[in-house]
């Protein structure tokens, strides 16, 4: 038997695995830690998944809970019964959750009811719209998690003013950050647009995937159409996500796109084919969480088709801005005149961020042995 601290780390879908990447190989790196791959199965697509822990480096996971897709009371529900399950038979000494995917929220409720310590790497970020189905899982997750770990000081504040008692909260950085730096030399030595046949052509980089913008008829339509008229400005490379795949094909709007010779539709990405598309691109366009952060970080102006965002920090400081559908041929013109305001990288948006978590961990579990 080892005397090595079990950790369980948390996989489930796509903007999970490249969070988990960096701290997977941090805490394999140290001595103290015996690390163990839990992927709960969420997204199962080769390309959803298995694409990004080769890019990734991540080994097969230990466990494997093969949940799949279904409602989200469905989905939560079994990845609960069934890293129950997991969790009872190993016993880990503490599990490690990350961003806010239904599987984060139903491991972080297994593990408090088991009394299983949880750390929650993304912790404090907030929309403050509840009708997102992330901002449940965010609530739920930071509120029963043991150790919150920050990615900048507008998530410190928001668990404060949430009554979280300080010792609680840790500011560790843009995990996001350490996964493109452990990947930057084989993204810059790839190049996806002579891939995809857009090589020497200036392009925008699209995705889309948000329930709100692609699940009802109008508001797709609304954006495929406005989507159309932007391409006429700039050309524009769309991998498609699987839940909008599905709703252009089941409302009829995926011929408009694919007759298009300026609209370039391609399939999910790796994750290091997606970087490198989108440090060629001229501008991303975009409903992602994770890409508002990386285009930060990369200086590319970024325009985000919602409301709100839980990451304000990439529009006060970064190039990232909020737009509406209809705003989006505007927005285009004015980064293609140059006007686009440059983006500052947030402090702690270091590639140190992993390593910052398991220096957490280690005093967190030495101030409790000696207590
Ligand atoms: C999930 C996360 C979202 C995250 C996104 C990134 C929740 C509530 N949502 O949304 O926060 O930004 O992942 O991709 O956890 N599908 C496939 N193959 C797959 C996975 C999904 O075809 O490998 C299709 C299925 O039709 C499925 C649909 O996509 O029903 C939605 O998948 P799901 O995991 O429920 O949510 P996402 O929209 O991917």
């Amino acid at each position: 038997m080892t005397d090595k601290v079990v950790v369980h780390l948390i996989a489930a879908a796509r903007p999970n695995f490249m969070k988990v990447a960096p701290l997977y190989h941090a805490l394999m790196a140290n001595d103290n830690f015996d690390v163990r791959l839990v992927h709960t199965g969420q997204h199962y697509d080769a390309n959803m998944s298995q694409a990004f822990f080769d890019d990734l480096g991540l080994p097969q996971p230990h466990h494997y809970l093969e949940v799949g897709s279904g409602t989200h009371a469905e989905q939560t529900g079994k990845v609960m019964m069934r890293y129950e399950e997991t969790a009872m038979k190993e016993r880990p000494d503490w599990t490690v959750v990350v961003g806010d995917v239904n599987s984060t929220a139903a491991v972080a409720m297994v593990c408090a009811k088991l009394l299983i310590p949880v750390a929650h790497l993304e912790a404090g970020l907030r929309s403050g719209d509840r009708s997102m189905p992330e901002e449940i899982n965010r609530l739920v997750t930071d509120t029963i998690a043991d150790l919150l770990w920050t990615p900048s000081p507008d998530a410190d504040e928001n668990l404060l003013k949430e009554g979280v008692a300080p010792a609680r909260i840790e500011l560790v950085g843009n995990i996001m950050i350490d996964s493109y730096e452990l990947m930057r030399e084989r993204i810059e030595a790839t190049d996806t647009a002579v891939q995809l046949g857009v090589a020497g052509e200036r392009f925008g980089v699209v995705t889309l995937h948000r329930p709100a913008n692609v699940d009802a008829r109008d508001s797709l339509e609304l954006l495929t159409n406005q989507l159309l008229k932007a391409s006429e400005q700039l050309k524009l490379v769309f991998p498609v996500h699987p839940r909008t795949r599905k709703s252009l094909e089941n409302h009829g709007l995926l011929d408009s796109l694919l007759s298009s010779s300026r609209i370039h539709l391609a399939e999910p990405l790796s994750y290091i084919e997606f970087m490198s598309l989108v440090r060629g691109a001229v501008l991303a366009v975009t409903d992602s969480g994770g890409i508002q952060e990386e285009t930060t970080y990369l200086d590319i102006p970024c325009l985000t088709l919602r409301p709100n965002t839980e990451r304000p920090i990439t529009v006060t400081q970064g190039s990232n801005r909020l737009i509406k559908p209809v705003e989006l041929l505007d927005n285009i013109q004015t980064v293609l005149a140059g006007e686009w305001p440059a983006s500052q990288c947030p402090d702690l948006w270091d590639g140190r961020t992993a390593q910052r978590c398991v220096e957490s961990l280690e005093k967190y579990l030495n101030a409790a042995s000696a207590a």
